[in-house]
């Protein structure tokens, strides 16, 4: 192949992979005065991640309460709500603005909800069922150091 050939081949791959790169890892992102990246969203984008957030936040409330006297079905309900299949449609603009390592973090976090659900359910063992949570809580803890959201300027 020509040399022009081989030189339009590699601009178009690295075209390709920073356009990929923005759009699969890096999302929507700036950093922020507080050294977090700030994912930049519309206000409904925003009210809409910060909603399941506070349903996160219910259902450990829920959880640590249910452990607290034993109510097992209790702790499995409510870590069900927040679990993978409860989980709201993300739209699809709003998925292209999150962060790989966003995506990552909340997945494995409704998992661990699902599998902590799973566990009261059939273990029943709420000792266990309370180092899950805190466990899982690990992914809340990371995720806020890392992440903020910011409203987009438009
Ligand atoms: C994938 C990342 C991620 C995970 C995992 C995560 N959060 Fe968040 N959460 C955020 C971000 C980002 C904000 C906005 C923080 C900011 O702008 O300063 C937030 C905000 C919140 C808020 C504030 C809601 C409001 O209305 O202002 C609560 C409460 C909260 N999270 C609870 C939790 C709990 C509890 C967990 C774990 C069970 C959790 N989050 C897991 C990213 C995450």
């Amino acid at each position: 192949m020509c040399k022009f050939c081989w030189a339009l081949v590699l601009v178009l791959f690295l075209t390709i992979a920073s356009i990929s790169y923005l759009f699969i890892f890096k999302g929507q992102t700036i950093t922020a005065s507080d050294g977090r990246s700030a994912i930049l969203l519309t206000t409904e984008e925003r009210n809409l991640v910060l909603l399941e957030m506070r349903q996160f936040l219910e259902a450990v409330q829920i959880i640590t309460t249910a452990i607290n006297k034993d109510d097992m079905p209790a702790v499995a309900r409510a870590a069900k709500k927040v679990g993978f299949a409860a989980q709201t449609a993300v739209p699809p603009a709003l998925m292209k603005k999150l962060p790989m390592g966003f995506k990552k973090l909340g997945a494995g976090t409704h998992k661990a909800f699902d599998q902590l659900a799973l566990d009261a359910e059939s273990l029943a063992d709420k000792d266990y069922a309370l180092a899950q949570l805190g466990d899982l809580m690990t992914n809340c803890v990371s995720c806020h150091a890392s992440y903020r959201f910011d409203i987009a300027v438009e």
